[in-house]
C-alpha cells in the first residue's frame, strides 16, 4: 500500500513526534518534550481538561500560570486574534504583537525568552493556563524537536518544566521519568538540554519593562534592544534589594529543591573556611551529615581539604564522578552508600569553571546527589557579576538553599 511506504520512509524521530502530537490532540494526559532550556510538560493550551492534566501530573499549585509555546509568529498572532463570531466583532481591529516586543522577538526568538502578553477577550486559551490572569506568557523554543512537535500538533502548547513541583527542573528525559513515571504516557527524548536553566521571563507591558524571572537570556543582551535599555529587575533574590512582591507568580514557591539540605557558599569563600565548616557538620550529630555532596565550580579547584591525616577526614571516602556520567543519569558513582557503615561518603563533583557548563550541569548534579542519598550538599557559588547566566544560576541556587553564607 502507498501508506505503508510512507510509514517506512519516516524516521524514528518523526514517528515519535507524530505519536506525541496525536496524544496531545486527543488525550488529557500531558506529554513531556525537550527544549533548549529544560524539559517541558506539554498540553494543548486551548483545552481545559488537557491543561488540568498538567497541574495534576506535577501537583502544581493552580495559581501558578503556564508558559505557552508556539512554533511561529503566525500561531502567536492567531492567539492574539481569536476567531470573531458576532458580526459586530468583525470590525474589531487586529491585535498585533505590542511594538515593544517586535525588535525583541526578532532578535531572540526562537530562544530562551518568554514575553508577557495581554490575553484577548474571547481568548482560545483555557482559563487554567493563565491562572485567570489577564495576561499570558509566550515563548518560541529554539529546540527543533520542540518546534516540530508544536507544528505537528498544530496547537499552542502550555508547558511548565517537567519536574514534580518543588524539585529541580529536568534537563534529561531520565529526570522526567524519575519524577513523573506512572503519571504520564510519553516522554520525547532529545538528549540533555543545552542551556540547563529556564527561559528569562520579561514584561514589556509596563514602563519601564521588567525582568520577572532571570534565565537563559541575560539583562546585558536585553538592554541592547531598542526600548529595553532601562529594563528593571522585578524578581526577589538574595543580593538584590527589591521591595516588590515577585510578579511572576511562580517565583514565590519553594523551588529547585533536592531532598538534601543545600548549603550555598558565596563566591570567594575561603576553601579553608569551607573545609572547617564541612568537618564541623560531619562531627555534629544534631546536623546528621552522613554522606555529603560537594559541588565545585570556579575556585575550589583541588577539592576540599578533607586530608586523610585528620580524624574526621579519615572516616570520609571521597567519590568523584565525571560530569558527563552525571548528566546522562543514572549516576554510576562507586561507593557502597551503606548507611550503617561508619564510612561517610563525600560525593565530589566539579561542574567546570565556565558559566555555561555550570548552568548545564546544575540541576543534574542536585538530582544525582539526591539519587545517591546524601544528607547535605555544599555548593560553591559564583558571582552574579560574572554575567547574566551566572545571575540565573545563583537565583536557582538561592532558592534551593534558602540562604547563602560567606566564610
Ligand atoms: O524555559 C522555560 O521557560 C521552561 C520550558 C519548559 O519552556 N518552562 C518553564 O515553565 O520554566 P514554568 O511553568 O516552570 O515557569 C513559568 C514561569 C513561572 O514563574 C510563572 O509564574 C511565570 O513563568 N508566568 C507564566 N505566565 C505568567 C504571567 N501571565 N504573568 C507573570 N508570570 C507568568
Ligand atoms: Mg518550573
Amino acid at each position: 500500500e502507498w501508506w505503508a511506504d510512507e510509514r517506512k520512509s519516516q524516521t524514528p524521530e518523526s514517528k515519535a513526534i507524530e505519536e506525541a502530537a496525536n496524544l496531545l490532540r486527543t488525550n488529557d494526559i500531558p506529554v513531556a518534550f525537550p527544549t533548549e532550556t529544560v524539559y517541558g510538560l506539554g498540553a494543548d493550551a486551548t483545552r481545559s481538561a488537557a491543561v488540568q492534566g498538567i497541574y495534576r501530573a506535577k501537583q502544581r499549585p493552580s495559581d501558578n500560570p503556564l508558559i505557552i509555546h508556539v512554533d511561529s509568529l503566525d500561531m502567536l498572532d492567531r492567539l492574539l486574534n481569536p476567531a470573531q463570531t458576532s458580526p459586530s466583532a468583525t470590525k474589531t481591529p487586529r491585535i498585533s504583537l505590542p511594538q515593544i516586543y517586535v525588535p525583541l522577538v526578532e532578535r531572540f526568538w526562537p530562544g530562551p525568552l518568554t514575553i508577557i502578553l495581554p490575553n484577548p477577550s474571547g481568548s482560545e486559551l483555557a482559563p487554567e493556563v493563565t491562572s485567570h490572569l489577564t495576561t499570558f506568557g509566550a515563548r518560541m523554543p529554539s529546540s527543533p524537536l520542540a518546534r516540530l512537535l508544536i507544528h505537528a500538533t498544530d496547537r499552542p502548547l502550555a508547558a511548565p518544566s517537567a519536574n514534580a513541583s518543588t524539585k529541580p527542573s529536568p534537563t534529561t528525559a531520565q529526570h522526567v521519568y524519575h519524577d513523573l513515571q506512572g503519571r504520564i504516557d510519553l516522554i520525547l527524548d532529545g538528549g540533555s538540554s543545552g542551556v540547563g536553566v529556564e527561559s528569562t521571563v520579561v514584561d514589556g507591558l509596563c514602563d519601564p519593562p521588567a525582568i520577572l524571572r532571570p534565565g537563559g537570556l541575560g539583562i546585558t543582551e536585553l538592554r541592547t534592544v531598542p526600548g529595553w535599555e532601562h529594563v528593571t529587575v522585578a524578581y526577589k533574590d538574595g543580593t538584590l534589594d527589591i521591595k516588590e512582591i515577585p510578579r511572576a507568580p511562580g517565583m514565590k514557591y519553594r523551588h529547585y529543591s533536592p531532598k538534601a539540605r543545600v548549603v550555598l557558599f558565596e563566591a570567594g569563600s575561603s576553601l579553608q573556611g569551607v573545609t572547617r565548616h564541612v568537618k564541623k557538620d560531619l562531627q555534629d550529630s544534631a546536623i546528621g551529615a552522613h554522606n555529603i555532596g560537594i559541588v565545585r565550580t570556579r575556585n575550589w579547584k583541588q577539592g576540599l581539604g578533607l586530608a586523610p591525616d585528620d580524624e574526621v577526614a579519615n572516616t570520609v571516602k571521597p567519590v568523584t564522578a565525571p560530569i558527563d556520567d552525571l548528566v546522562s543519569f543514572p549516576v554510576p558513582v562507586q561507593g557502597t552508600g551503606n548507611q550503617n557503615s561508619r564510612t561517610k561518603l563525600a560525593y565530589d563533583y566539579h561542574l567546570g569553571s565556565d558559566t555555561n557548563s555550570i548552568a548545564h550541569g546544575l540541576f543534574a548534579v542536585l538530582r544525582a546527589l539526591d539519587e545517591v542519598g546524601v544528607d547535605v550538599i555544599y555548593v560553591e557559588g559564583i558571582s552574579d557579576r560574572d554575567g547574566d547566566l551566572a545571575a540565573a544560576v545563583m537565583n536557582r541556587l538561592r532558592k534551593a538553599a534558602g540562604s547563602e553564607m560567606k566564610v
